[in-house]
């Protein structure tokens, strides 16, 4: 029998920290494309200390009760609304998470969909393979210009300021945000403006979402918030699908409440067979890439790593969501 730790990986990650995983540990790597089954990983975590999860893996108080040698759940996301963080909490049970590593490489993908949705790119693309395309249009194809635009930041935390900053920096947007925190280095490097939500959504003409999914925001993006953006207005969500009601967004595409959108997350995912999602051609939707660079995924990867390797040992996490759950088992 071996004396390492035992261990459960939901799936493959990058070498970087799947290496140090092996090594220190006796881990079972899930080999399937898709998760495991929530049966399964209750099955698999019956004898484990360390569990590292990923965004599509539910752990709820169920799973941790099954666990109860469970000393760590490292979490392969910067994002953990997928943990009930109580629950592990109580159960002293350690959360690591990867922040940091992914703020750019999120930030950038959050401009993609804003510049790509503004100018229409993908139906331009679409226009084009479906031989449409026959000559320099004088009229066609007109999106919305960035210089000088008001951008509204919903979440002012590490990936808002740094779209915000490329906003700003970039194209010489103002910058408003609506969060419950002042952001004193972006009041004061980037000028951005605290507003309540609805002088943001009144006077943005981008609207990028970067907070978490949470009980006040779930649902927050609806058919009435909508309505109290600018009919030119862009609206992106790069944090989590919920916050928006996808059926009121698609609405408010179709009939003008709203330009254009970009989603790179959504409820759920992937959409179902046939989402109306993918019929609409003011909406780009990619399929929850924001931290898909090699760089970016290598060092979750190493984070994830260290997080479950101190977890394992009883010592604090490089990222700990729960530093509260110092009673370790
Ligand atoms: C996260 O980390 O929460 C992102 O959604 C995926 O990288």
């Amino acid at each position: 029998m071996s004396s390492k730790p035992k261990v459960f990986v939901t799936r493959r990650i990058p070498e970087k920290g799947l290496e140090q995983i092996l090594a220190a540990t006796d881990a079972e790597v899930w080999p399937g494309e898709l998760p495991p089954p929530y049966e399964t990983i209750v099955e698999k975590v019956a004898d484990c200390e360390g569990l590292v999860s990923l965004l599509t893996d539910r752990i709820d108080a169920r799973l941790l009760d099954a666990a109860p040698r469970l000393k760590v759940v490292s979490n392969y996301a910067v994002g953990f609304n997928n943990i009930d963080i109580a629950a592990a909490t109580a159960r002293g049970v350690r959360v690591g998470n990867t922040p940091g590593v992914l703020t750019d490489a999120t930030a950038d993908m959050a401009f993609c969909l804003l510049i790509a949705a503004a100018r229409r790119l993908v139906e331009g693309h679409d226009y084009g393979r479906s031989g449409k395309w026959k000559t320099w249009e004088p009229l066609g194809h007109l999106g919305a210009d960035l210089v000088g635009r008001t951008l509204g930041i919903i979440g002012m935390g590490r990936i808002g300021y740094a779209m915000a900053r490329r906003c700003r920096l970039g194209w010489d947007m103002q910058v408003l945000y609506h969060d419950v925190h002042v952001h004193a280095q972006a009041e004061a490097e980037l000028s951005a403006r605290k507003v309540d939500l609805d002088t943001l959504l009144g006077q943005a003409d981008f609207v990028s979402v970067h907070t978490d999914l949470n009980d006040s925001t779930r649902g927050l993006f609806n058919l009435a918030t909508f309505r109290k953006m600018k009919p030119t207005a862009v609206f992106v969500n790069t944090a989590r699908g919920p916050i928006v009601v996808e059926a009121d967004l698609i609405e408010a595409l179709r009939t003008g409440v709203i330009f254009a959108a970009g989603l790179d997350v959504t409820d759920p995912e992937p959409p179902v067979e046939g989402s109306p999602l993918y019929g609409v051609p003011n909406l780009i939707v990619a399929p929850h890439i924001a931290s898909a660079t090699v760089g970016t995924r290598n060092a979750m990867a190493d984070i994830c790593a260290r997080n479950l390797l101190a977890g394992l040992r009883g010592e604090a996490l490089p990222a700990w969501v729960n530093p509260e759950a110092t009673t370790h088992r």
